[in-house]
């Protein structure tokens, strides 16, 4: 049985429905912070079973030797966490506490309860603003500039000690790209609760009318048209890459990094002009100053993912852009008409 800690999340849940799919007994622990009990339900409807399910704090230790003592868990992919970018500056305490010590508390009870294989949700903001382009896992980690990057970096930091120390530990470290898109079926996909910090959820929030505009920080950024670019990856490959991860661990042990992206950017506005031609929905656009802390450029080397995991990204961006749509139409209803967005979709 695998336990995904943040399984009722964005990423947890497709990862959880994908492991299901192969055949894996999966337990989902998450204090439900920014998720619902719903996710949990959309995913048995998905899978055609009921993952098992226990709403509880990664931090809580009691919880977690509990888990350890009643299922048999054999790994842990842990998605829990917090991610949003601004909170973390207004709320750094927080984010250490759940992103560090959560983690830090995770790792303990694994150990005490004998299991060492961990996959852990990491993220390209580790890198900083790397000046070497496209980045592989050997570019040095930088100096994240926000609360966020900088808990992720330290949890990386703290698993590698670990792992250092007792050679019975096999630890993926998954440096996330950008992952957008939603499930094919429409039925799974990203909630945002608060104001979005990234393109996607923003953009999709502007195409369905919930927001007048979408604000481009940075049209003088040095690309060829002035905004930023991004290296955007569909979330069911992110998906198959935890469990290529998964894969690898049962054989290897120590840390192991990859970085999960296409190993292609686009702009913001290639982006948007995509998801025009797609869907047929004009995004009214506001240019604004660079945000702080925001990089040119950013996409991946996936070369080691491809090499070690045999995993590369299947899904281009113009599939990531439609399932996105898709998942808000079904699930955030406001424009119409709905049938004609959503059969412009299925055409392709
Ligand atoms: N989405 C991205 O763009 C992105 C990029 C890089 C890395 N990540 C990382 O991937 C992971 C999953 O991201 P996501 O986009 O699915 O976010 P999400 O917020 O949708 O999912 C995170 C889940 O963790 C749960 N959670 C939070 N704190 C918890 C705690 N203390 N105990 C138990 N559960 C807790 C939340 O309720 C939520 O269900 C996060 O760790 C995030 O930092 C995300």
């Amino acid at each position: 049985m695998i336990l995904v800690t943040g399984g009722a999340g964005y990423i947890g849940a497709h990862v959880a429905v994908e492991l299901m799919n192969r055949g894996d007994a999966v337990l989902i622990l998450d204090n439900l912070c920014n998720s619902s009990r719903t996710t949990v339900q959309r995913i048995a409807k998905v899978v055609g079973r009921e993952p098992g399910f226990i709403h509880a704090d990664v931090r809580n230790r009691r919880a977690l030797d509990n888990v350890f003592k009643e299922y048999p868990i054999e790994a842990v992919v842990h998605c829990a966490g917090l991610k949003a970018v601004g909170e973390s500056v207004r709320e750094p305490l927080r984010y250490f506490e759940t992103n560090v010590s959560g983690s830090v508390t995770l790792c303990q009870a694994m150990a005490d309860a004998g299991v060492f294989k961990l996959v852990f949700s990491s993220s390209a903001t580790v890198y900083g603003d790397c000046a070497q382009m496209p980045i592989a896992e050997t570019c040095p980690t930088g100096q994240p500039t926000n609360p966020y990057g900088q808990s992720k970096l330290m949890a990386e930091h703290v698993m590698r000690s670990m792992a250092a120390s007792d050679g019975r530990w096999s630890v993926g470290l998954l440096r996330y790209f950008n992952p957008i898109g939603a499930h094919f079926s429409g039925q799974l996909g990203e909630t945002p609760t608060q104001t979005p910090n990234n393109l996607l959820p923003y953009l999709l929030q502007v195409a369905n009318r919930e927001r007048d505009v979408l604000r481009i920080f940075g049209s003088d950024y040095p690309t060829p048209d002035g905004t930023g670019i991004r290296d955007y990856v569909h979330v069911m490959d992110l998906a198959e890459g935890h469990l290529r991860a998964m894969e690898f661990l049962r054989e290897q042990t120590g840390v192991h990094i990859w970085n999960l992206g296409t190993g292609r950017g686009y702009s913001v506005l290639e982006v948007v002009s995509a998801f025009e031609r797609v869907t047929g929905v004009t995004v009214p656009l506001a240019f604004e100053p660079r945000r702080p802390g925001d990089i040119a450029r950013c996409w991946a080397d996936p070369g080691k993912a491809a090499g070690q995991l045999g995993w590369t990204a299947r899904h281009g961006l113009e599939r990531m852009l439609q399932d996105a749509w898709r998942w808000q139409c079904l699930n955030f209803p406001r424009i119409e008409p709905r049938e004609v967005v959503l059969r412009s979709i299925e055409q392709g």
